[in-house]
């Protein structure tokens, strides 16, 4: 596996590559690598012969209160699980890299409205964040797929909107959530989730899949169910930030009638916040 600092580097070997006739598969990370981020790798391989995966803590899409310092950065573990995975090469640049003109004068992308709900309104800023620096990844490493996994359903369908509106020639490839055997998504934040929360840790999922489980049932009082399992995360000790029951595509809340449905959640453990959500298509039938 080749290890570049530099986006120059970056760009002459993948230059070869394409030379040789391989397709190139990207999966852009924060590092502190689980069995997740290694599934997005193994998706990328499937398709393309020359996988490359970032590393790169991106304070731009952190808010002033939030973990970006403490977040955990296991560079010499993550390069080792890269290399037994067999990922061809491993750009991990630093902050001047990046932004070379400083943060304040970095040139934004924006991806309107469907930015500023669920994450987003708790969050202000973060999309615009990760757009940029995935705009700016793009850029660099020109990748034919991109693999992004499905826990950040927003920031997966922001990044599928943003490439089709900047016409960006990317495929851009969802993954299924990896979660851990109680069903809690795998996430580099579960290290901050203590013993005493971990048993009660998976009510994020429970309550999801109860919203599914009723909604298949041919419940439409969207605000009772979203208010019945927002209580349930509060009665396992946690508090909710969201819940709630949108259009798959539009991430809008449904409406009566959509089929393919999207229920996110987010939640705050004593030093974590755990999104998760559960996508389903339901049959609008007799039971109605
Ligand atoms: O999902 C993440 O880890 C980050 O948001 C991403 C896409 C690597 C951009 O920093």
């Amino acid at each position: 596996m080749q290890i570049f600092h530099h986006s120059a580097s970056v760009r002459e070997a993948i230059a070869e590559a394409r030379r040789a006739g391989k397709r190139i598969g990207f999966v852009p990370t924060m590092g502190n690598l689980h069995d997740g981020h290694m599934s997005l790798l193994e998706q990328a391989r499937a398709s393309c012969e020359f996988v490359v995966v970032s590393i790169f803590v991106n304070r731009l899409q952190f808010g002033l209160n939030e973990d970006w310092d403490r977040y955990p950065r296991t560079l010499e573990a993550d390069s080792a699980k890269l290399q037994d995975a067999g990922c061809d090469l491993l750009f991990c640049p630093d902050e001047h890299e990046i932004y070379p003109n400083g943060m304040d004068e970095q040139t934004r992308v924006i991806v309107p409205t469907m930015t500023d709900v669920l994450c987003g309104a708790s969050r202000p800023g973060h999309f615009e964040g990760v757009t940029t620096i995935v705009t700016k990844l793009f850029n660099i490493v020109q990748p034919d797929t991109a693999v992004f996994g499905l826990k950040d359903y927003q920031q997966l369908a922001i990044i599928r909107r943003m490439t089709e509106d900047l016409c960006i020639p990317v495929d851009i490839q969802a993954a299924p959530i990896s979660r851990e055997a109680d069903g809690l998504a795998r996430s580099s934040r579960n290290g901050f989730i203590s013993e005493q929360e971990r048993p009660r840790a998976n009510q994020l999922h429970l309550s999801l899949e109860w919203v599914r489980a009723q909604l298949l049932a041919g419940r439409i009082d969207y605000a009772e169910l979203e208010a019945a399992a927002s209580q349930q995360i509060r009665d396992a000790g946690f508090r909710e930030d969201y819940l709630k029951i949108c259009n798959s595509r539009s991430l809008e809340p449904a409406a009566d009638d959509d089929t393919e449905l999207t229920v996110l959640g987010a939640m705050y453990t004593e030093k974590a916040r755990l999104i998760d959500n559960v996508s389903f298509e339901r049959q609008l039938g007799e039971e109605r």
